[in-house]
């Protein structure tokens, strides 16, 4: 006889896991199964999936790591500060940032017991459908029989890796080796400049690594608004990170202690490059292959993803629903959070909405680029008539005093309405300067609505302010 659950979530990354809050908080009997480890050393079951274990978590913890450093290192003369014998423990900084993952973890592991969902530890996959109620086996330390009415799967990704190139997580890393190295790198070689190549390659060039990143597309971050794509190059550039766009990589070897890449330019000259260690970063693919979808009668697409309808992440089988990495759109934490409590919520006869345009983008370099809704390409594209505004933090008082002058906040609003249709920003603390734009844009907010609302002074979200005057008539009040 196997457990019986009104919900099995398939997997405890952020889509999972807060599926499972939620679904509990509406009062059905929830388990969710993780059968990923990771590294812990008594191969217990880690909760939080890629984000809280090889992904967000660690990435943002040896980001503020770094980031200290070269501002201890480089930054801090102008206000007069000097260090002397500045030194650098690698094994402690990864210290403090496993332990941060331990402590995040642990912390879902809290949540499942106060809203008393049962935790199988292991592997799941469909056996089959029997009557109302789905049969899964799981393989691990719980092993056995579970069955439920409804089942999510959020089994999230992993890294995609490329034909002929193997990764050992050593010499050549995908991110779990890129956050995990024992010594900085010399020379570190990157291919793929785009989240995980921008941010991991920050990290360790700034506790010292030469840092060359080669890319395949011609163009930089093209998801990116231009504007802020170019003033990204400009300033990683300087800040002394390498790139070489439109290269196809050839051959990539690994020796004893290093690794040669063969590859050929932008013209099509043939090149070589020999670094003490590569990160992979090319993207990632859907973790589907194990889930036996055939025994439920599911198919994924062409290129792994669970099809699921636009708006309440059903699948094809009645009472299963995909959430996260594993179905379309952006492979962001917060966008498969929002998945997991909107399935929750439409299990139990709500009517919730996602408005994907109105979701966010973080990349946690120096300064860091956030944006949400459409670019200035995509807007011409569609043949949208927009008025931009934009405002430099050069010109921000608190900018200035923080030495964080680099960057500009941009709103692009509807010509005619005046409604906000994309902000994009390139600036220390954009993360969370983007908040206010994705309150706005939820609101339905036009620019004139941010320009009239009194934003502290001085603070760096006046820059958000004044690039909503400039949207509205140029009437920018300090440019
Ligand atoms: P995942 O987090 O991948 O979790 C899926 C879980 O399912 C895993 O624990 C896996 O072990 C488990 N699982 C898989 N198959 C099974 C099975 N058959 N049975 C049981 N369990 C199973 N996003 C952001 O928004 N902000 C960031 O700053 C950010 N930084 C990132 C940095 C890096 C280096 C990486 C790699 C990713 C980053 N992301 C970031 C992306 C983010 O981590 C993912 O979008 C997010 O984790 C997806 O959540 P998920 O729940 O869909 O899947
Ligand atoms: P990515 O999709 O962001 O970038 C991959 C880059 O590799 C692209 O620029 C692509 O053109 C390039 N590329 C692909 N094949 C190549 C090849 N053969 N040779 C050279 N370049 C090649 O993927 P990435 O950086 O691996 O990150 C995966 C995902 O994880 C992101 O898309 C994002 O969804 C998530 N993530 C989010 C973060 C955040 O929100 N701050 C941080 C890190 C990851």
């Amino acid at each position: 006889m196997s457990q019986e659950f009104d919900v099995l979530v398939i997997g405890a990354g952020p889509g999972g896991y807060i599926a499972a809050i939620r679904a509990a908080q509406l009062g059905f009997k929830v388990a969710c199964a993780e059968g990923n480890a990771y590294d812990d050393p008594k191969g217990e079951p880690r909760l939080g999936g890629t984000c809280l274990n090889v992904g967000c978590i660690p990435s943002k913890a040896l980001l503020a790591s770094s980031e200290e450093y070269e501002n201890v290192g480089h930054h801090l003369g102008s206000h007069g500060i000097s260090v002397k014998e500045l030194s650098l423990d690698v094994t402690k900084m990864v210290g403090r940032k496993n332990d941060i993952v331990t402590k995040m973890t642990g912390g879902v592991a809290y949540l499942f017991k106060k809203n008393k969902i049962t935790l199988l530890k292991g592997y799941a996959s469909f056996k089959a459908k029997e009557g109302d109620r789905y049969q899964v086996e799981i393989t691990g330390k719980d092993a056995g029989l579970v069955s439920a009415k409804q089942v999510i799967i959020a089994t999230g990704s992993k890294a995609r890796h490329l034909p002929g190139i193997k990764v050992d997580n050593k010499l050549i890393c995908d991110n779990e080796g890129g956050l995990q190295f024992d010594a900085v790198p010399k020379n570190l070689g990157v291919i793929g400049a785009g989240v995980i190549g921008l941010e991991l390659g920050s990290v360790w060039r700034r506790l010292g690594s030469d840092v060359t990143i080669l890319e395949a597309m011609p163009s930089f971050l093209g998801a990116c608004d231009t504007g802020v794509a170019n003033e990204a190059k400009k300033l990683f550039t300087k800040q002394g990170l390498k790139f070489n766009l439109g290269v196809k990589i050839e051959s990539v070897v690994a020796g004893k202690n290093n690794v040669k890449i063969s590859y050929a330019d932008d013209q099509g000259n043939a090149q070589s490059l020999v670094v003490d260690r590569l990160i992979v970063s090319v993207g990632r693919v859907p973790n589907t292959e194990n889930l036996n979808l055939e025994a439920i009668g599911l198919k994924t697409d062409e290129r792994g993803f669970i099809p699921v309808d636009d708006h309440t992440c059903a699948t094809a089988a009645a009472g299963v629903y995909a959430i996260g990495d594993v179905i379309r759109g952006p492979m962001l934490a917060h966008k498969a959070e929002d998945e997991g409590v909107l399935v929750a919520e439409v299990m139990a006869g709500q009517k919730p909405h996602i408005d994907y345009n109105c979701i966010p983008w973080v990349i946690y370099t120096s300064p860091e680029i956030a944006w949400v809704g459409k670019t200035e390409q995509q807007l011409k594209a569609e043949g949208r008539a927009y008025k931009p505004g934009q405002f430099p933090f050069a010109a921000n008082g608190r900018a200035l005093g923080m030495g964080a002058s680099d960057g500009f906040v941009k709103i692009l609003a509807d010509a005619t309405t005046d409604e906000i249709l994309g902000v994009h920003i390139i600036a220390s603390a954009a993360s969370d300067l983007i908040a206010e734009a994705v309150v706005a844009m939820e609101f339905k907010a036009a620019a004139e609505d941010i320009a009239r609302v009194c934003h502290p002074h001085p603070s760096l979200s006046e820059v958000m302010r004044e690039a909503a005057l400039a949207a509205t008539d140029n009437r920018a009040l300090n440019f």
